[in-house]
């Protein structure tokens, strides 16, 4: 039987334990603070915003918006960074991306200090994890990682994993952190040759490509994890689908177990968020 990995109740949890030890952490004086910098109206990017800082107060944190309009200028954007860098009570600070064209995001995100980076985008933390030093890491790799970890009883070691894309934000921090379980690591991407052979010499395949339902069934080998990170919107019949870089109901029989979409991995990527903005302020207290 193929067990469906319920992302959605592993993130509930999580949040639970979060807030315990917010709770905790607010008796010896300290409120976790996180703030979140919107900067135009992308309205995908407005939800991803709204629904991190309900979490935020949910766990019990401090939680502050900065939205900038569309036409900041990118000295005015660095000097709200500096002020949330100096400010005590803000332990994380998040850009959503992506910014408008005119902004440099590198030097955005590197203008954050490492230790609020909560994303772990900034060149510091990035090498910081490929190094094997503690750092804060990318929230939707880290919430595969949870999820792949508490499926196998905490040990990946040996496991053959199979990264699908290669991005910064989740296929290149993903290989690092399965690099680090022990894990032995191939990254495929668009120009890897005779991707579906790779693929399916995987006992774990994590698929961040971004394209509706690339992986399917011959892809998958028997007794494999499937850890589906996309979120793609596809036309069926007239109506929106939401539908994952894997093709589920195709995938479904050969897999050992499965993250659907939704409630896969997409609830892990916030909840990881308030993990690392507790594990921030935690750092911060010294
Ligand atoms: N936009 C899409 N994903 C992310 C993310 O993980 N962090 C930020 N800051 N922006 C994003």
């Amino acid at each position: 039987m193929t067990q469906i990995i319920d992302g959605k109740a592993f993130a509930a949890k999580l949040r639970q334990d979060i807030k315990q030890q917010t709770d905790l952490l607010k008796s010896q004086g300290i409120t976790p603070g996180l703030a979140v910098v919107l900067v135009g109206e992308d309205p995908a990017s407005q939800v991803y915003v709204r629904n991190k800082g309900k979490q935020s107060i949910e766990v019990g944190f401090k939680s502050i918006e900065h939205k900038l309009d569309a036409t900041v200028s990118q000295a005015e954007l660095l000097d709200l960074i500096q002020q949330l860098n100096q400010d005590d009570s803000i332990h994380g600070i998040l850009v959503q991306l992506p910014v408008p064209k005119h902004i440099d995001d590198k030097a955005v995100i590197n203008a954050i200090a490492p230790e609020k980076d909560v994303d772990g985008f900034s060149q510091l933390n990035v090498g910081r994890l490929n190094i094997g030093e503690q750092s804060l890491v990318p929230c939707t790799p880290l919430g595969c990682t949870m999820l792949l970890k508490d499926y196998f009883g905490g040990d990946l070691t040996g496991k053959n994993a199979v990264v699908l894309g290669r991005s910064n934000i989740v296929g290149k921090p993903m290989a690092a952190l399965l690099l680090q379980e022990s894990c032995t690591v191939t990254i495929a991407h668009s120009k890897t040759k005779d991707i579906e052979t790779v693929c399916r010499a995987a006992d774990i395949v994590v698929a961040a490509v971004g394209r509706p339902q690339m992986v399917k069934k011959s892809w998958i080998g028997e007794g494999a994890v499937v850890i589906d990170v996309g979120i793609n919107r596809i036309d069926v019949d007239g109506k929106t689908k939401l539908v994952g870089d894997v093709d589920y109901d195709d995938v479904f029989d050969n897999a050992a177990a499965i993250t659907p979409v939704p409630g896969g991995v997409g609830p892990m990527t916030i909840a990881c968020l308030l993990y690392n903005t507790l594990t921030a302020a935690k750092m911060q207290r010294g």
